[in-house]
């Protein structure tokens, strides 16, 4: 499998299990599933509520002899109510807790938004922490503290702006090793994946096929469905492939990790077949003018009702 490299030489796979909005009961399969077909790469976090069930299946495919824990990379993000400093390393242990790891590969600050500790999901404007009652320079100091206890070997954030990666950048002395951000040929974020390159943080791309199973509150009206753009089905026609694989492939050939989300075997095998197309750069090229910088993970639900966030001061 091609990997991505991390500061240290550590090696990441550069295909992984994406675990948003998997079913209950279905994930455990899935995870199980994928590992026969090859997957050791698996991306998790708090706030989807399911990291239980990844880490049963983990825990019954090491007790198999299937997998051991050094073969695996697996990632997981601190919640929004886990901002304050104090909150970082007690969210980290319950998600180690859930997973039945004693460290993760990777762990992410989930979103540039906080929520206070009692709340998972905020209703009204009183449950949010603004940045300034949260700083993110606060919370990555708690980070940084994961990473010295031997926790996590790797930090990082998501859903981060260039804005907001230049303030930790100047303000801390361990820069962010990750970014993992919504990416795809309708959002291909050249600027921000340019200053990551240029600053040696590694891109993982979420939601690469578009998200159509995200819950209906979280579309948009009128919203373009990925696989089904005509230019994508043309070239998968081309490749005799699946269009998922052309936008996987995408992602590979511009050397940016990526972390499809499936519970169908048949899909699981194609997704991670990806690997195997290669696509010519007059394809690529044609794949780069779909772009019209559109979020199927929007951010929306963040703001309103008294919320101190905005679209504009989240995606700064
Ligand atoms: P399923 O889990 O039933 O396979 P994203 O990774 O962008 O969040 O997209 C996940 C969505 O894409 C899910 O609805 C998932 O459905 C679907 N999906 C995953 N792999 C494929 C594939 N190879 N072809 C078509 N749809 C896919």
């Amino acid at each position: 499998m091609l990997s991505i490299n991390y500061r240290n030489g550590d090696k990441m796979p550069i295909i992984g299990l994406g675990t948003w909005k998997s079913e209950p009961g279905e994930l455990y399969s899935a995870v199980r599933e994928s590992i026969r077909l090859g997957y050791r790469h698996f991306d998790c976090a708090a706030q989807y509520d399911n990291e239980v069930e990844v880490g049963k299946a983990l825990h019954d495919s090491m007790k198999n002899d299937e997998i051991k824990r050094e073969d695996i990379w697996v990632t997981s993000k601190l919640p929004n109510n886990g901002h304050l400093r104090e909150d970082v390393l007690p969210s980290l242990s319950k998600t180690l807790t859930d997973l039945k790891l004693d460290y993760l590969n990777l762990y992410l600050i989930h979103w540039p938004v906080a929520y206070k500790p009692e709340i998972n999901w905020p209703e009204k404007s009183g449950d949010y922490l603004s940045l300034e009652e949260a700083p993110l320079l606060e919370t990555w100091a708690g980070m940084i503290e994961c990473r010295k206890l031997g926790l996590v070997k790797h930090i990082g954030v998501s859903n981060f702006s260039i804005n907001k990666l230049q303030k930790l950048i100047i303000s801390s002395d361990f820069i962010p090793e990750v970014n993992q951000i919504e990416r795809h040929p309708y959002l291909s974020q050249l600027k921000l994946v340019e200053f990551c390159k240029s600053n040696n943080i590694n891109i993982i791309a979420y939601s690469p096929l578009g998200s159509g199973d995200r819950p209906k509150e979280l579309k948009s009206k009128n919203e373009s469905v990925l696989l089904e753009n005509p230019i994508v089905k043309t070239i998968a026609k081309k490749y005799r492939c699946s269009p998922a694989q052309i936008l996987i492939s995408w992602s590979l050939k511009n050397s940016i990790a990526v972390i499809p989300k499936s519970t169908n075997s048949k899909r699981l095998k194609d997704n991670f077949d990806s690997v195997d197309i290669n696509i010519s750069d007059n394809d690529m090229e044609r794949l780069s003018t779909l772009n019209i910088d559109f979020r199927y993970v929007h951010g929306k639900y963040f703001i309103g009702n008294g919320s101190p966030y905005t679209l504009e001061n989240i995606w700064d």
